[in-house]
């Protein structure tokens, strides 16, 4: 039996991930969150899992063999991924979600010191860096509810587009790197296959939606209001990474490693319609 930890089991990529490990013969899934009791996924055994107690961090990864480690976005994250890290199974395998080029994220090299400490855990790993999520557009704690409310997509592109991911594509290749032989020590950057602007972006949303969505500009003022700390800088320095093009980089990493291509945001949108309001 391998014991797979997915901490962030309740997110836009750790949900796809326990539902595609759980039916695997011989892997049993120990599903990670703050909330154990809203965890609900079939064959998945809710786990108590949160940054803020460590206490609880032996129990959840006792015996496990593979780990997947949802970075979270707080100035602390390299440490506290570092500490999980020690008190993980020497054996273990450790995916990490980080972010695409994250060479240059955040205060002090933030990104890449939790990554360093993935890569300096003694443990094997393999690190993932994805672009923006499709997913963004419907979860409610993003985007989802001011498309819906305003028929609006406030977004501080600077004219760039970007390479949308489907969250499931994230997962399958997690799963991979979690389950198979051949992946300990790379780096896949990840993105959606093909770059479109914002405008192209409402354009198809209004498709999905059955009604109008326009991306409205804004500046990157704007899209950090009402946001302070650590978050208002790394959000500041996201949107600059999205003006200079960053997200917008393709690559055929995700068929490279799963055997088949990245799904389109139009294939992803075809089923979100009830979502994101259209009508029966
Ligand atoms: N979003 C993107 O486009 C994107 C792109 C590239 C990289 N990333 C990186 O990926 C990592 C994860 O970001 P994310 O945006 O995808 O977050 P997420 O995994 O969707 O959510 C993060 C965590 O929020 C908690 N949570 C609180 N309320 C929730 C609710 N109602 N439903 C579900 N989860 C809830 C969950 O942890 P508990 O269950 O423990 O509370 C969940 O695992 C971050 O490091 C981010 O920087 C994100």
């Amino acid at each position: 039996m391998t014991r797979v930890l997915v901490t962030g089991v309740r997110g836009k990529t750790g949900s796809p991930l326990a539902e595609l490990l759980a039916p695997r013969p011989g892997v049993e899934v120990l599903g990670g969150s703050s909330d154990p009791a809203t965890v609900t996924v079939d064959g998945v055994r809710p786990t108590a899992f949160s940054w803020d107690d460590p206490s609880g961090w032996p129990a959840a990864t006792d015996g496990v063999d593979a780990v997947y480690v949802v970075r979270p976005d707080r100035a602390d994250a390299p440490e506290l991924i570092g500490a999980l890290l020690d008190r993980t199974p020497a054996r273990a395998h450790v995916v990490l979600l980080s972010e695409q080029d994250a060479d240059s994220v955040g205060p002090d090299g933030w990104a890449l010191r939790a990554e360093r400490a993935v890569r300096g855990s003694g443990r094997s790993w393999t690190i993932l860096r994805p672009s923006w999520f499709m997913q963004v557009f419907t979860d409610p704690r993003f985007y989802r509810d001011r498309l819906v409310d305003t028929g609006e997509l406030p977004f501080a592109s600077g004219g760039a587009s970007v390479a949308w991911i489907d969250a499931r594509d994230i997962a399958a290749v997690a799963g991979r790197a979690l389950l198979d032989e051949g992946h300990a020590g790379r780096v896949y950057e990840l993105s959606g296959p093909e770059p479109l602007s914002l405008p192209r972006t409402a354009e198809l949303l209004s498709r999905a939606a059955g009604r109008p969505v326009v991306h409205r500009e804004v500046s990157i003022d704007d899209a950090i209001a009402g946001t302070g700390g650590f978050e208002r800088e790394l959000t500041a320095l996201t949107f600059e990474r999205v003006q200079a093009g960053v997200f917008a980089v393709v690559t055929d990493t995700v068929h490279g490693v799963t055997g088949r291509p990245a799904r389109t945001l139009e294939a992803f949108l075809a089923g979100s319609g009830p979502v994101l309001g259209r009508a029966a």
